[in-house]
């Protein structure tokens, strides 16, 4: 795992990332597994959990309304991102959620100092995974409760909108899935950027072994894994 130059336009993807959360039933599938596994931490009143590469909020705000006497930290360094997750924290009044705008990279926390920790689909694009995940590991404190989820494998994007569009017409018809994947073109943009860089080695791609291992070396437990996302991605419940 070497350090990668970050390259993935966010900005653009901001746009309209939250259609996957709306259209997307891999995405939608991914989020309530991961919202069900968050719901079962056992968590004091006072305890603080982070949500690294958080993106527009779609975890932490969960994590802010599943958990109100706790405080949630949103860590995005994208503008765009943010904007959307702090609509949403206003939205909802969730005065338990604060967005950290910085890098996983530029964040300082005291060391054991949060009870639960998740990172979903953003380790393969910070500049170095192996030293984020270090971090992360020296912030849980022993006991804590983590969840990382990362997409390993290369992304096929004409595969992925051929098995998204099958469930959208199934359940919209075939005029507005149309007329969904056109609003979604920013999307599918992004994706073959993702697609492109990860053949150039520019972003973190690795089997599940490889993930267990970076995991592990990091210095976490891993308790729990599988593959998820269609087999794209991988997740591994951790502890300290
Ligand atoms: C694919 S999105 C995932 C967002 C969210 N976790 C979700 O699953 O909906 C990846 C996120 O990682 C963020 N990101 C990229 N590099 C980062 C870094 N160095 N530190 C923190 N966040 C970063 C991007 O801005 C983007 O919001």
């Amino acid at each position: 795992m070497q350090t990668k130059e970050k390259t993935v336009d966010w900005h653009l993807y901001a746009e309209k990332y939250d259609m996957l959360f709306s259209y997307n039933p891999f995405y939608q599938e991914l989020y309530k597994e991961i919202t069900k596994l968050t719901l079962e931490w056992d968590l004091k009143p006072g305890a603080t959990i982070a949500d690294i590469g958080a993106g527009t909020g779609n975890y932490s705000v969960t994590l802010a309304k599943q958990f109100p006497q706790a405080s949630i930290l949103h860590v995005d360094n994208n503008v765009e991102m943010n904007e959307r997750a702090r609509q949403k924290k206003e939205d909802s009044g969730l005065e338990n959620l604060k967005i950290i705008p910085k890098g996983i990279q530029e964040v300082r926390l005291p060391s054991e100092s949060l009870d639960g920790l998740i990172s979903v689909h953003a380790l393969y694009t910070f500049p170095h995974p192996a030293k984020a995940l270090k971090k992360m590991a020296a912030w849980l404190a022993p006991g804590g409760f983590g969840i990382l989820v990362d997409p390993g494998r290369i992304v096929n994007v004409l595969d992925w909108q051929w098995a998204i569009g099958k469930k959208l017409i199934a359940q919209y018809g075939i005029r507005k899935t149309l007329e969904i994947f056109r609003e979604a073109k920013p999307v599918s943009r992004q994706n073959r950027y993702i697609r492109q860089m990860q053949r150039q080695e520019k972003l973190w791609t690795h089997s599940t072994e490889e993930f267990c291992e970076a995991i592990k070396n990091a210095g976490f437990k891993i308790l729990d894994f599988k593959t998820c996302f269609r087999g794209l991605s991988d997740l591994a419940v951790v502890s300290r």
